[in-house]
C-alpha cells in the first residue's frame, strides 16, 4: 500500500538544526535557525514569560474559542497597529493562530477561497522557505518578485518596483514587517512610502509577515513602519504574527492573523469562515502562549520588563555581528564584510557560496544555511573565533 511514498526533501532550516542535534563532535556551532541563544549558548526564558506563567499557574485547560482568547487578539492588533487602528477597529478581525505560521496559512487559504480565482501569491527573492510550501501545499499560484541584489548586498528597490509594477492587478504581496528573513536587508521609510503608492495604483494586496517585530530597530513602533503605512493608507490587507522569537515563545505556538476589510459589513463573515477552517483543520489554539503574551501586554509592568529584555536580545546580537565582522577584518579574511552590520535583524546573509557552507559544516560542525544565512544569536564570545577561523579557511582554501 504505501510502496510509492517517495522520500520528501530534508526542511532547509530544520533539517540543518537537526543535523547539528546529531552531531556528536565535541566543538561544534549552531547559527542555523532563528531562535535565540543567550551569551552562553543557550535557550532563554524571558523574565516577564516567566512572571506571567507564575500568574497562569494553575489557569483552566480548557478548549479555548476556535479564535482563540479575545484579549489576546486585541492586544495583538495594537502592538503591531498601534495608533494606526485610529477607529479601523470595526474593519478588522483578529484570530489567534499555531504561531506565524499557522497565520500564514490560515490567511493564504482564505487567499484561495475568497479571492477571485488565480490570484498570484508574490513572495520574496529570496523569502523564508515555509512561505512556497505554504503556498504549493495550498493550492495558491505563487512567484517570486525581485528583492536582494547580491552584487550591492542590499535591496533592489528598482527591481522590486518595476516586478510590483509589472504583475497583474490584485497580486498578494507577502511583505516581511520588518527584518527580512533571510537577508537582513529591509527598504527605508521613504521606500516604504513608494512601495505603497505602487502597490495601491495596482490594487494589490499586503500580506505582512511579521516574524522579528522588536529585533529591527529595538522600536517596537518603529519596527511597525510598513503594517502601519499599510493600514493608514486604507489597503485591505492581510498580516500574520508571530511571537516565538520576539517573547521567545517558539514552541508554544502563539500568533495571530489580522484580515484588514474596507467593509465593516464582511467582518462576521470573514471571520465566520475563518473559524470553520481552523476547526478543520485543529479545531481550536493551544492556551499556553497565547495567555502569557496577554498577560504581559495587559500588565504595564510587564510589558515594559519585556520591552527592556527585548531590547538586551537585539542588542546582543548586534553586539556579535560587530565582532564577527572585527574578527573577519583582524583575519584579513578576502572579500567585504560591512553587510555584516549593514543588515539588521537575527541573521546576516554572509555570501558564502554552497562550497564554502559545506566546508563550515563538514569540516568545523558550524550548521548554517546552505543559503549562506547565518543565524546570529547562536554566536557568542566562545565561538566567534572558531567561526571566524573556519569562515577564513573556507573562502581561501
Ligand atoms: C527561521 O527562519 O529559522 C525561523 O523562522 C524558524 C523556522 O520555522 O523556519
Amino acid at each position: 500500500l504505501f510502496n510509492n511514498v517517495p522520500l520528501a526533501p530534508v526542511d532547509p532550516i530544520l533539517g540543518v538544526s537537526n543535523a547539528y542535534k546529531q552531531c556528536t563532535a565535541a566543538k561544534k556551532v549552531d547559527i542555523s535557525v532563528g531562535a535565540y541563544r543567550d551569551e552562553n549558548g543557550k535557550p532563554y526564558v524571558l523574565k516577564c514569560v516567566f512572571e506571567a506563567e507564575k500568574r497562569l499557574l494553575g489557569a483552566p485547560k480548557e478548549y479555548l474559542p476556535i479564535d482563540g482568547i479575545p484579549e489576546f487578539n486585541k492586544v495583538s492588533a495594537k502592538l503591531l497597529y498601534g495608533d494606526a487602528m485610529n477607529g479601523k477597529e470595526k474593519n478588522m478581525v483578529t484570530v489567534q493562530t499555531l504561531s506565524g505560521t499557522g497565520a500564514v496559512r490560515i490567511g493564504i487559504i482564505f487567499v484561495r477561497k475568497y479571492l477571485p480565482a488565480g490570484t498570484t501569491v508574490y513572495i520574496s527573492n529570496p523569502s523564508w522557505a515555509n512561505h512556497h510550501n505554504i503556498c504549493k501545499e495550498s493550492g495558491v499560484p505563487s512567484a517570486q518578485y525581485t528583492y536582494y541584489d547580491p552584487k550591492t548586498r542590499g535591496l533592489n528597490f528598482e527591481g522590486m518596483i518595476a516586478d510590483m509594477k509589472a504583475a497583474p492587478n490584485g497580486s498578494v504581496f507577502v511583505l516581511h514587517l520588518c527584518a527580512h528573513n533571510p537577508t537582513g536587508v529591509d527598504p527605508t521609510k521613504e521606500q516604504w512610502n513608494v512601495i505603497a503608492d505602487v502597490m495601491k495604483s495596482k490594487n494589490h494586496i499586503p500580506f505582512v509577515d511579521c516574524a522579528y517585530q522588536g529585533y529591527a530597530s529595538g522600536d517596537l513602533d518603529n519596527d511597525a513602519y510598513s503594517a502601519r503605512l499599510f493600514l493608514s493608507r486604507g489597503f485591505e490587507m492581510f498580516s500574520a504574527q508571530s511571537y516565538s522569537k520576539n517573547f521567545g515563545l517558539y514552541g508554544e505556538r502563539a500568533g495571530a492573523l489580522t484580515i484588514v476589510s474596507h467593509n465593516e459589513k464582511n467582518i462576521p463573515l470573514i471571520l465566520s469562515q475563518v473559524k470553520m477552517d481552523i476547526r478543520a483543520m485543529y479545531s481550536s489554539p493551544p492556551t499556553h502562549g497565547a495567555r502569557i503574551v496577554a498577560t504581559v501586554l495587559q500588565d504595564p509592568e510587564l510589558t515594559k520588563l519585556w520591552i527592556d529584555e527585548l531590547k538586551g536580545m537585539s542588542n546582543r546580537i548586534k553586539y556579535v555581528r560587530q565582532k564577527l565582522l572585527d574578527a573577519l577584518v583582524a583575519r584579513n579574511v578576502p572579500g567585504t564584510w560591512n553587510h555584516i552590520v549593514d543588515q539588521i535583524g537575527m541573521f546576516t546573509y554572509t555570501g558564502l557560496n554552497p562550497k564554502q557552507v559545506e566546508v563550515l559544516v563538514q569540516k568545523y560542525n558550524i550548521y548554517l544555511l546552505a543559503s549562506g544565512r547565518v543565524s546570529l544569536a547562536g554566536l557568542n564570545d566562545h565561538n566567534i573565533d572558531y567561526v571566524a577561523d573556519a569562515i577564513k579557511d573556507a573562502v581561501t582554501s
